[in-house]
């Protein structure tokens, strides 16, 4: 890959469906933006097997239980990721916490997608979270990531309906396709330069370009479905 590309590191641990949407979109609009490298933490990541299949490098970073502790492993990952030199790292259902020793190699590159409209449903079965609350809208996010775990800077936001007789798995595929819309189309506003983090009143806001609309309060959001 040209020194001048991009560079994009994502991190799975699973199915990797947003991968291969940030791929796929990247393919038609990326430019110079293209994901050079994949982390997996576990071998068996379906999303492995299609990084291979479109040539895309991809390593694994292990951690069996008891092995080592989450700041060997962090290093280990951080190690791994830098090896690819990324302008940016996705995290896209990677299900290991990243800690301090990752965060602090590559200061404000990291960002994750969270199936739920944060601030709400923080942390695992976000979608389950959102229907036993009786949420009327779900989404997703794309934030910053800190060690505060889903509580970093927001930077856009879809959302979808919760309809009557949504079940988990009906409401985890609405929100999913959306997601599917929304990481690449921060992906290629970061790439391009519209995104940017300063401090406001002592806080850690996203300033938006143009690719995106700001709200009142200067948060990217998109709409992913018609309501
Ligand atoms: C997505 O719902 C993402 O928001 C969450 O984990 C899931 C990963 O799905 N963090 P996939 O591996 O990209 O298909």
């Amino acid at each position: 890959m040209a020194d001048s590309a991009f560079k994009i590191v994502v991190l799975i641990s699973g199915r990797g469906s947003n991968l291969r949407a940030l791929v796929e979109r990247l393919e038609v609009d990326g430019g110079r933006a293209a994901v050079a490298g994949v982390i997996s933490d576990k071998r068996s990541a379906a999303g492995l097997e299609y990084a291979g299949s479109r040539n895309i490098p991809w390593t694994v970073v292990p951690r069996e239980a008891g092995t080592c502790s989450a700041a060997e492993f962090n290093t280990r990952l951080a190690d791994a990721a830098a090896n690819y030199r990324p302008d940016l790292i996705v995290l896209a259902g990677f299900m290991r916490i990243v800690t301090v020793e990752f965060l602090q190699r590559f200061p404000q590159k990291v960002i994750n997608i969270h199936p739920s409209l944060l601030p709400s449903f923080r942390g695992l079965r976000a979608q389950r979270q959102a229907l036993e609350a009786g949420a009327k809208l779900a989404g997703c996010s794309v934030h910053y990531v800190t060690e505060d775990i889903d509580g970093g800077p927001i930077i856009a936001q879809a959302a979808v309906p919760v309809l009557a007789g949504d079940d988990e798995a009906a409401l985890t595929s609405r929100i999913l396709r959306c997601e599917h819309m929304l990481l690449p189309e921060v992906v290629l506003a970061i790439a391009k330069g519209d995104v940017c983090l300063e401090q406001n009143s002592g806080r850690m806001r996203v300033k938006t370009g143009s690719r995106l609309q700001a709200d009142s309060e200067d948060r990217l959001f998109s709409i992913g479905e018609k309501l």
